[in-house]
């Protein structure tokens, strides 16, 4: 499996997108580009990995570019949306009903009638919630399948703020705590078909991943034998970490399926369907940014490069950076990788109103001029996602290369 996007793949995008109808220099400032092929190829990969009766949903928080969940419909995966506009841009893009899975710590009734109604697989987030679907099955019909998130309560992993699954957690229900309590929702509703967890997003590593899947599959055998065999669905989220170091080799998701077949066999055999919700894995490396720099400063013997972006879209990266870091290369006015001597320390700085809107700091990078541009590697998902609105900068646009060079505009 390729983990990244070559430099030789970056400047071909860049160009096929550089030279559309559709891109304006003077405009698009910033762009974000997506390579389809590659897409397509990690979704292959996930699908060859588990069972071929498993439902594979990809996490639209990771990338919620309707144009991009459109194109990729025909691959068979579905969409996991974790919230109600997730859920309005999973049917906008054309996936039907039995193709969304909704997760969301905060349901409204409103919402869980409209899913259910639809017949939308729904995966309660606590125990009151599935009181309020208990409720809500008593008024309307509904053939949606329903499973309970679960918190396996097997630590928080590298990164304490996208792991979800320590002690203390506000998605799920702690295991340990309310075990009987969760067995007892299970005989009281011999509708909740489902069992759902989700470890954390990237900050664990696939044996941290499995550990918590094995937690669970125990917790589900004990109920098949209390409750006379009811789980059909176990849903094991997503989380395998991507890397964003070129040098680095990447977790493959064989390797991923491979410990989890090792660990709980019977997830494999059949008597499951298994669903899976990877984001980060289809999406980030996937896609590139390429910000125009606007100026060059250099004082105090540092060298900074002003762009288009910062913190209103690499949040992580501005806020966290020992954390969430993202590799750079500078490319020419006609989108061709510049090597040679580097400089260092380089600054890479966005446009907003505060000193620390910068997503790099002390890089090395060839001698920057005006109109060159920044790349930011392996910027295909949590990027554009996560845009924020401050100081009312345009969202920039994205667009996609299909197989056949064809260029898409996707936002
Ligand atoms: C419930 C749930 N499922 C799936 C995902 C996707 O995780 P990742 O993008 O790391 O695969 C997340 C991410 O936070 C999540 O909260």
């Amino acid at each position: 499996m390729q983990s990244h996007l070559s430099n030789n793949r970056i400047e071909e995008l860049l160009g096929k997108v550089c030279s559309s109808a559709d891109f304006n220099r003077q405009q698009d400032t910033t762009i974000v580009v997506h390579d389809i092929p590659f897409l397509r190829e990690r979704i292959r990969s996930v699908a060859r990995a588990f069972p071929e009766n498993s439902m594979h949903t990809i996490a639209i928080k990771a990338n919620s570019l309707s144009g991009i969940l459109g194109e990729l419909k025909d691959q068979g995966f579905g969409l996991e949306a974790a919230s109600w506009g997730e859920l309005k841009i999973a049917e906008q893009s054309g996936y039907p009903p039995d193709k969304i899975v909704f997760d969301s710590p905060v349901k409204t009734y409103d919402e869980l009638e409209y899913a259910m109604k639809k017949g939308i697989h729904i995966n309660a987030d606590s125990l009151m919630e599935l009181e309020r679907i208990a409720k809500l099955k008593e008024k309307i019909k509904s053939h949606s399948n329903i499973g309970l998130r679960i918190n396996p309560q097997v630590g928080v992993g590298n990164i304490s703020i996208t792991s979800v699954a320590g002690n203390y957690s506000k998605f799920g229900v702690p295991m340990q705590e309310r075990r009987q309590a969760i067995i007892q929702a299970y005989e009281k509703y011999p509708w909740l078909n489902g069992i759902h967890l989700h470890t954390g997003s990237q900050g664990c590593e696939p044996e941290m991943l499995v550990d918590g899947v094995r937690h669970v599959y125990k917790l589900a055998q004990e109920i098949q034998q209390k409750t006379s065999h009811q789980i059909v669905y176990f849903d094991i989220g997503g989380g395998l970490p991507v890397s964003y170091h070129r040098e680095t080799e990447a977790y493959s998701m064989q390797y991923y399926a491979d410990l989890l077949r090792e660990s709980c066999p019977e997830l494999f055999d059949g008597r499951y369907q298994l669903i899976t919700e990877f984001g980060r894995y289809i999406h980030a490396n996937a896609g590139f940014v390429a910000s125009r720099v606007e100026y060059v400063k250099h004082d105090n013997g540092i060298n900074t490069a002003m762009i288009h972006v910062g913190a209103n879209m690499f949040i992580r990266e501005a806020y966290h950076p020992q954390q969430w870091k993202h590799e750079f290369s500078l490319a020419d006015p006609q989108g061709r990788i510049k090597t040679g001597e580097t400089e260092n320390p380089w600054i890479i700085a966005g446009p907003l109103c505060f000193a620390g809107d910068m997503i790099a700091r002390n890089v090395s990078l060839p001698p920057a001029k005006e109109g060159d541009y920044i790349i930011v590697h392996d910027s295909g998902g949590y990027v554009l996602a996560m845009w924020s609105e401050y100081n009312s900068r345009q969202k920039p646009r994205a667009f996609g290369v299909k197989e056949n060079g064809k260029v898409l505009m996707l936002s």
